[in-house]
């Protein structure tokens, strides 16, 4: 018998690739390698399949989030600057059956003007916003909790 986990993608925005270099100050110095090791070692104790996906490019998020509309149980994104302007990412969440959480690891509420809002959160299940590295994990123990009917709205 084959034992299939459900997919979760985890979409990871603009200049994340330069995470632990990239203004540690305000991002910290846990590298995307790190992030994406810490999720598939969560998801394996989960019984999740963990997909994880960076992306400098809007086009290539939007169809990534189109083609999660089958075969995914849900998303965690952190669309990065994106999140500030792309109405078509969030067009392309909108239009998402499964459950999305936002993820963002600074606290973009407490940062410039331009970052305290976010045109794609209002589509997504929920955000989680200013905890680092362990949003990601969060944002997956949710999922997790969503699936098996322990938290259900
Ligand atoms: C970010 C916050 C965004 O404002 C910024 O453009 C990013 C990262 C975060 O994770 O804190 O690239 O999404």
């Amino acid at each position: 018998m084959t034992d299939v986990q459900p997919r979760i993608l985890v979409i990871h925005g603009p200049n994340l690739n330069l995470l632990g270099q990239r203004e540690p100050h305000v991002y910290g110095a846990t590298t995307l390698e790190e992030i994406n090791r810490r999720l598939l070692e969560k998801a394996e104790r989960l019984k999740l399949a963990v997909e994880p996906l960076q992306t400098n490019h809007e086009g290539v998020m939007v169809e990534a989030i189109q083609k999660a509309v089958t075969g995914y149980a849900g998303i965690i994104i952190n669309p990065a600057a994106f999140s500030h302007y792309s109405i078509a990412v969030r067009d392309a969440l909108a239009a998402v059956p499964v459950p999305v959480i936002e993820v963002h690891l600074s606290n973009i509420h407490g940062r410039e003007e331009f970052r305290r809002h976010s045109v794609t959160a209002p589509v997504v299940k929920g955000c989680i916003t200013g905890l680092g590295p362990s949003g990601y994990l969060l944002a997956l123990e949710a999922i997790a909790r969503m699936m098996d009917g322990r938290d259900s709205i």
